[in-house]
């Protein structure tokens, strides 16, 4: 039964060298298999995310007056393996609302964080943290939890880039990165949690590998350009950058909208652009703000005045209800525009809702626009 089992005679002088040489050779077959299997496992691109099945994003109902640039550029990116993807633009145009539905068609799930000044890397990848009794371990931070399925990373600019998403930086470019944490903080010998750059099946306690599901789709809102400069070169090349911009049409995404919302009839067609496109256009001719804001003014307008005919010229109650909804909403996205601009929009929003040029409803817009103005 043990014939196949060395056995060594210690006190033999043979034996103990027989011994030396045996042990010394397990190590060199041992190391070559080892060296074997780790050049295995970074060749292995075959379970990569991007040999998922193409999936085609389509136009999405819920947006209107995206460009079809946009949808273009999305479906170039995913069919050329392009894993990650920023959405950046002006405030307001359906960057996150677009990330949700192209998560949604990807993955059906997804994981959602909006960034902030105070983030860490503790927040994102994890770090040590108090489990009682004087104990600490590693708890992986949203990242690692979830992934498995799209993380949106909302804002982005709203956090320090590299400082959050820096220790990623590797597993973004397609490299392991070890963590300064070990699986078990008192034994110092004990793995240290490493984050694999690709899917692998039957990961180990001490890794974390991302699931084919895996992606980041961030959003930036490119008014704070200064943010863009915050994230290194070699970061952003890692990413396939879309442009979300605002409608190309006003007028016709705004009838299109207040069609959908059955606020006017499908047969409406004015000839002349209506209060609204005025108001939007000229507030863009200053500073260029997406639908959102615009929408919510026209909310507000018809919670006001539910009777209100959005197409034509408004009485002296709808051009409140309109001011309304331009100072709750438009109005502190222009905190900071130039004296010169804040003039133009006021005359502007004065002659598309009919206002009284020497009445007091034209004094206040004036005066509150050009207060904002530096
Ligand atoms: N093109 C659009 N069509 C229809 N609704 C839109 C469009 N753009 C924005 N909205 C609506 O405006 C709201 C805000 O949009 P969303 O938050 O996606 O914009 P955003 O670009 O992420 O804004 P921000 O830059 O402020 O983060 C949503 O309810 C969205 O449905
Ligand atoms: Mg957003």
């Amino acid at each position: 039964m043990l014939r196949n089992v060395p056995v060594y005679r210690g006190l033999e002088v043979q034996d103990r060298e027989r011994l030396i040489d045996d042990v010394s050779d397990a190590y060199t077959r041992a190391a070559a298999a080892i060296r074997a299997r780790e050049a295995a496992e970074t060749e292995d691109d075959s379970i990569g995310p991007t040999s998922l099945e193409p999936v085609e994003i389509p136009e999405f109902d819920e947006l209107i007056g995206i460009d079809e640039s946009v949808y273009r550029q999305i479906n170039a990116a995913l069919a050329t393996g392009k894993q990650h993807l920023m959405l950046y633009g002006p405030p307001g145009t359906g960057k996150t609302t677009l990330a949700q539905l192209v998560s949604g068609v990807l993955h059906g799930a997804y994981a959602m964080i909006t960034g902030s000044a105070d983030w860490t890397s503790q927040d994102v990848i994890g770090g040590y943290q108090p489990i009682g009794e004087g104990n600490v371990r590693f708890i992986p931070g949203v990242l690692l939890q979830k992934f498995d399925r799209p993380l949106i990373i909302d804002e982005l600019n709203r956090c320090d880039i590299d400082k959050v998403i820096g220790p990623l930086f590797t597993v973004l470019s397609g490299q392991k990165t070890t963590l300064p944490y070990r699986t078990d903080v008192s034994e110092k010998n004990s793995p240290a949690f490493v984050i694999l750059p690709k899917p692998k099946p039957g990961t180990a306690e001490h890794e974390f590998a991302p699931k084919p599901g895996w992606r980041i789709i961030a959003t930036i809102n490119s008014i704070d350009k200064a943010a863009l400069y915050q994230m290194s070169f070699a970061l952003a090349r890692r990413f396939g950058w879309i442009y979300v911009g605002i409608p190309r049409d006003l007028q016709y995404f705004l009838l299109a909208i207040m069609r959908k919302s059955e606020l006017i009839g499908d047969e409406s067609e004015p000839d002349d652009d209506i209060p609204l496109t005025r108001i939007w256009r000229a507030v863009n001719a200053v500073r260029v703000i997406g639908p959102a804001p615009i929408l919510d003014m026209l909310k507000t307008v018809h919670a006001i005045e539910p009777g209100i005919n959005f197409l034509r010229a408004p009485n002296a109650e709808e051009a409140t209800a309109y001011l309304d909804g331009f100072y709750m909403y438009i109005l502190p996205m222009l905190d900071g525009i130039l004296s010169k601009g804040a003039h133009t929009i006021a005359a502007e929003v004065q002659s598309a809702l009919a206002l009284d040029e020497k009445g007091e409803e034209s004094r206040t817009l004036n005066y509150r626009l050009v207060d904002l103005a530096v």
